[in-house]
């Protein structure tokens, strides 16, 4: 027995913004011109103030459960991968997701890692079919405008809201499965992308203003090597662990939080850009979201056949990373 996805769907919210309407709305000290050639983004999306993440995640699932006729009472689990869950602390996005949805028979439960979230939510998804459960819904879904600081302008340009989900259920079929992860973590760098105040670390006073200190902080510049890194490691391990030649993968998907980071993977790999999947352009950095949000659009381009060979890419915040390689 093996695990594949049945279908994947995905949710983009419908206020789009551009690097210059950006720049002039929230007034900020940038450019589309620095923007893109610093980063690859054009653009991104951003909910609206009454959108949740779990309500992003639900338009999503909504897409992915009827492309594979299942019904919400037939899942078994819902992951939901997230940085921006709708509380801080609990109840779990992915209880407010399974109760949208009406998955009256699903556990449900959030998995914290950042960027690396859905690719670490593939991963335990597999195991619990092959546990036995019989389909497992994977929901990488955020809301990172909420957490924006807008007088940072070294990380408010970066980010995106959006959804983009997986269902996965068991197969006899060798053509199309998940069959290999590699998940790793440098907490050495988890100080390097924070949001430092609200946790039990630097808890909430009674009073205190909110400041800087309750949004994204990230040094850029650790987090861009940490990345370059990562994405060149995942790769490389995956590839020879499974004896696989450039040849043997349709595409890469990596997380897409910086072309500059994916065009220095490339060539640290010898891989061609063309090899990468990438639609930062539009989307720009949307962290759990990113890599069901591509894999959606591949498969609604109609880019993957039944049997491609796809190697995902994940890296962010803990500093966590790593990688599937699926059989579509
Ligand atoms: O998804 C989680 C993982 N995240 C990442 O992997 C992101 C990794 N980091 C990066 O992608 C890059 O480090 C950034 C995009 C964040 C920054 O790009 P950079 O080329 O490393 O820029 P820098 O930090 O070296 O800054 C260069 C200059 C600075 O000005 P000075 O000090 O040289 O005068 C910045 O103040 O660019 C300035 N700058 C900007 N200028 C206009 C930084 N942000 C902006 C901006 N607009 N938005």
């Amino acid at each position: 027995m093996a695990v594949e996805i049945l279908s994947v769907g995905a949710y983009t919210p419908s206020k789009r913004v551009t690097n210059d309407e950006l720049a002039e709305n929230y007034n900020i000290d940038t450019s589309d011109e620095w923007i893109k050639s610093h980063t690859g983004i054009g653009s991104r999306y951003f909910a609206a103030e009454d959108e949740t993440c779990s309500s992003i995640a639900y338009h999503a699932s909504v897409k992915a459960l009827e492309k594979a006729g299942v019904k919400a009472d037939e899942l078994d689990c819902i992951i939901f991968a997230t940085s921006t869950p709708d509380y801080q602390i609990f109840p779990a996005s992915a209880s407010v997701l399974q109760e949208m949805l009406g998955a009256g028979n699903a556990g449900a439960f959030d998995l914290a890692q950042g960027c690396t979230g859905f690719i670490y939510g593939l991963e335990v998804g597999k195991s619990l079919i092959l546990g036995g459960m019989k389909k497992v819904l994977v929901v990488g879904a955020e809301k990172l405008s909420s957490y924006l600081n807008w007088n940072d302008r070294n990380t408010c340009v970066l980010f995106g809201d959006g959804a983009g989900v997986a269902l996965l259920g068991e197969t006899e079929s060798v053509k199309s499965e998940i069959f290999d992860s590699y998940l790793r973590s440098e907490g050495s760098g988890a100080e390097a992308l924070k949001v430092q105040k609200g946790g039990s670390k630097n808890p909430l006073i009674m009073g205190d203003p909110v400041d800087e200190d309750s949004f994204i902080f990230m040094d850029g510049r650790l987090v861009y090597n940490f990345a370059v890194r990562a994405v060149t490691d995942v790769v490389k391990i995956l590839m020879e662990k499974h004896n696989l030649k450039e040849e043997d993968l349709k595409y890469i998907v990596p997380h897409q939080a910086n072309k500059r980071i994916i065009q220095a993977a490339s060539k640290r790999l010898g891989i061609p850009m063309e090899k990468f999947y990438l639609n930062i352009e539009e989307f720009a950095n949307t962290s759990a979201a990113t890599v069901p949000i591509a894999l959606n659009e591949m498969d609604e381009k109609g880019v993957l056949k039944k049997g491609d060979l796809i190697l995902t890419v994940g890296f962010g915040a803990g500093l966590a990373y790593g990688g599937n390689l699926l059989r579509w």
